[in-house]
């Protein structure tokens, strides 16, 4: 026997009662539980958890932040969330709780990591149709974040041994029932004002069935809001971007991280003074944000290009890059 036998993780059965509170513990605590949807396997975390959400992405070893998905248990929980229309509100009352994620315009005030939407001013929201996610969330009192969980770059995973084999011994527990029963990731539409509706990703709801509950015929992704590359002007900071800078300008805010300090009278916030990169991606977006209303200028120190530190310079250059 290996002796990491001991750190594989957990697989047990969803509908076990010690299982669910022992998943519920996990997520309270800012750890990731691996869950069955009908549509594929999720990686969850609270949603409202920057540093949970974080562990997100470097579990999954992704090289950029793409927004997640948010599930929720029941509508009225969403719609606190984000702004329904007419149309999003309809396509819910049709196909939630279901294989369909709606994107809308998200909700101001609301406790959802920065880091979950990757600063959009949108959201991506779903309620699964089977599994123990609406219960966990209920349980909880929070949203779940959850992307398909595999690596990054690799099959979805549509059964708990395949989560395992994906995911090895960086996720504690893995709530297992049995196969997925669509075994594709959930359609996402995007329902945002003055646009028509559109198709971001096809999945496991027909769009047919959708364009007839609309009434008018589903548009592809847009330049606005496409796909994960597409996703460059996700976050744009009116302020100037300068990067990898140790000496700021007396005119700039600086971006810190590490133990390096920006000069006294420069309006400063530390991604990670301790340097540790899953706390300075949880940070990420809060900080750009509050430093956009100090500065039209912010300098950046250098943050490693390492792990979690990929998918932060990944973010950034695409930030400092605007025109
Ligand atoms: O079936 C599913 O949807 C699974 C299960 C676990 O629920 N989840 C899933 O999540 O596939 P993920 O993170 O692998 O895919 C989420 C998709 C991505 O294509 C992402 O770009 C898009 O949703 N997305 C999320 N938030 C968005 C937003 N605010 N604007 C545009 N696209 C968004
Ligand atoms: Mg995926």
């Amino acid at each position: 026997m290996r002796a990491e036998t001991d750190h594989l993780p957990q697989i047990r059965p969803a509908e076990d009662e010690v299982a669910l509170s022992q998943a519920v513990a996990l997520l309270a605590a800012g750890e990731l539980v691996a869950v069955p949807t009908e549509t594929v396997y999720g990686l969850a975390a609270d949603a409202t958890n920057d540093t949970a959400v974080a562990s997100i992405f470097e579990t999954k070893g992704r090289p950029a932040f793409n927004p997640l998905i948010v599930h929720c248990a029941e509508r009225n929980e969403a719609r606190l969330m984000g702004d329904f229309d007419d149309r999003a509100s309809r396509l819910a009352d049709m196909f939630w709780p279901g294989p369909l994620t709606l994107v809308v315009p998200r909700r101001e005030g609301g406790s959802i990591a920065e880091l979950t939407t990757a600063g959009l001013p949108t959201v991506a929201l779903r309620i699964p149709g089977a599994g123990p996610v609406p219960e966990l969330v209920t349980r909880l009192g929070r949203p779940l974040a959850a992307p398909s969980a595999n690596r990054s770059g690799r099959l979805t995973a549509t059964t708990a041994q395949d989560v395992a084999e994906e995911l090895g011994d960086s996720v504690p527990l893995i709530l297992d029932s049995g196969p997925s029963r669509i075994g594709l990731e959930s359609t996402v539409i995007a329902l945002l004002p003055q646009e028509p509706p559109r198709l971001l990703r096809p999945g496991g709801l027909d769009r047919e069935e959708i364009e007839r509950v609309l009434g008018e015929p589903l548009l592809g992704p847009g330049r606005a809001i496409a796909s994960p590359g597409m996703l460059s002007t996700h976050y744009a900071p009116e302020a100037r971007l300068r990067l990898d800078v140790r000496d700021p300008d007396a005119d700039e805010a600086y971006l810190a991280f590490g133990p390096h300090r920006g000069p006294s009278g420069t309006p400063t916030l530390n991604l990670s003074p301790s340097g540790d990169l899953k706390e300075a991606a949880a940070n990420l977006f809060s900080h750009l944000r509050h430093l956009d209303k100090d500065a039209a200028r912010i300098a950046v120190a250098p943050v490693p290009r390492t792990g979690l530190g990929i998918a932060i310079n990944d973010r950034l250059q695409r930030a400092a890059q605007r025109d």
